[in-house]
């Protein structure tokens, strides 16, 4: 078998494969970071992997602290408070070290090191990130512990707006950590349902940007490819959790699927994210749940883009039906909940969140054009498990 170990410089520096978590002292000397604040969760925090990280930089010379303030769908006064504790310890540069949320929140805080405006200016709207002051921005390091968000190589961070509820994406190009160590056995612990969650969020991310109807050949080659690892692997890693086979392939699919995502996302990702800010329902979870019927909702402007896509991943059915069939029996396999009704989602909601999902930045990806009675009705399909098309 090949080895599955390597280093790339695409879409950054990666050193993959299993054990290089090791290397961290290394990487933080590559990059000159001589005091580093590693982010993470508390949940994370309390794990042996930090404890022992933290060790390895320190007996390397290196004055490395914790912040681990990042709650699940972080929030601004994460990064608030993140930025003090560096400023307060004197560092030099982030280690985001975690699933989605400490990662999102360790790439914000680096960007607001040396920033005067406040984040909200950051969003990823039309040329909004030339507001950056790039020389005020730290140093990254990206360490994930799921295969799921691919947030190490990606160049936004998702936070939570309390003042209206709604997830706001923060997008610099910079933000992507100009290193990255992805080592598998960081994922053996998860436990089979956050494998799935996290997986099927990584199945999206190729998904949408594959179906994304822009001009990008190299995102779509690499979303297929993407999709082809996850379809072989997650139900192993789900099934298997110390496969470590199976938990290397997921942790480059969710990479791809990061990567693969400058293309655009679609309305997969604009119906969940109401979901995660208004009800903290997990992002990967909620993806999956609506996946099938955004897809059948677009049904008519992705059909022909669904029969290669079927061939290439050696489906029964080369078209549309084979992709959505695939699609129910993987989530049937790893336990995902058929309708958002599962996730509390209710009819109610459906007419407060049709707005935001309208406004999110996602939603300029979708292949169809989606207008807020579209996402009201879209989300009733959710709830009620209705798998049917728009009549546009
Ligand atoms: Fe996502």
């Amino acid at each position: 078998m090949t080895t599955l170990r390597g280093n790339w410089n695409y879409p950054t520096a990666i050193r993959f494969g299993a054990g290089r978590i090791a290397e961290l002292p290394d990487a933080c000397r590559t990059l000159d970071m001589k005091r580093p604040l590693l982010v993470t969760d508390p949940v994370l925090a309390a794990m042996p992997m930090i404890e022992s990280a933290v060790a390895a930089c320190r007996s390397a010379g290196l004055a490395c602290e914790v912040f681990s303030d990042v709650q699940a769908n972080p929030i601004e006064a994460n990064v608030t408070n993140g930025v003090a504790a560096y400023r307060s310890g004197g560092h030099d540069g982030v280690i985001a070290f975690g699933g989605g949320s400490a990662l999102d929140a360790g790439k914000a805080i680096a960007l607001m090191i040396g920033q005067t405006r406040p984040i909200w200016d950051f969003e990823d709207r039309e040329d909004w990130f030339t507001r950056v002051n790039v020389a005020g921005m730290a140093k990254t390091i990206g360490v994930p512990t799921t295969s799921g968000t691919g947030s190490e190589v990606g160049r936004a961070s998702v936070l939570t707006d309390l003042r209206d509820h709604s997830k706001k994406i923060i997008f610099h190009p910079k933000m992507q950590p100009a290193l990255v160590i992805a080592d598998p056995e960081l994922t053996l612990g998860l436990p089979p349902h956050v494998t799935a969650a996290v997986g099927m969020d990584a199945l999206s991310h190729n998904i949408e940007a594959y179906c994304a109807p822009f001009y990008h050949p190299i995102a779509e080659g690499v979303a297929l490819e993407g999709m082809r690892l996850i379809r072989e692997w997650l139900p192993v890693a789900v099934r298997d959790g110390g496969d470590i086979e199976a938990r290397s392939h997921m942790m480059v699919a969710s990479m791809m699927g990061a990567t693969a995502f400058q293309k655009g996302l679609g309305a997969m990702h604009s119906l969940s994210h109401p979901c995660s800010a208004n009800l903290n329902t997990h992002h990967g979870l909620t993806n999956a749940v609506v996946m099938p019927y955004v897809l059948a909702w677009n049904r008519a402007a992705i059909e022909d883009k669904m029969a290669p896509l079927a061939a290439f991943l050696g489906l029964r059915k080369h078209s549309f039906d084979g992709v959505l069939e695939w699609i129910l029996e993987l989530r049937r396999t790893i336990g995902v909940p058929q309708t958002l009704a599962d996730l509390g989602v209710r009819d109610e909601h459906a007419d407060a969140f049709c707005r935001q999902a309208l406004d999110d930045p996602s939603t300029g990806g979708n292949p169809l054009p989606m207008s807020a009675e579209d996402f009201a009705q879209l989300y009733r399909n959710c709830i009620k498990g209705k798998l049917t098309g728009s009549d546009k």
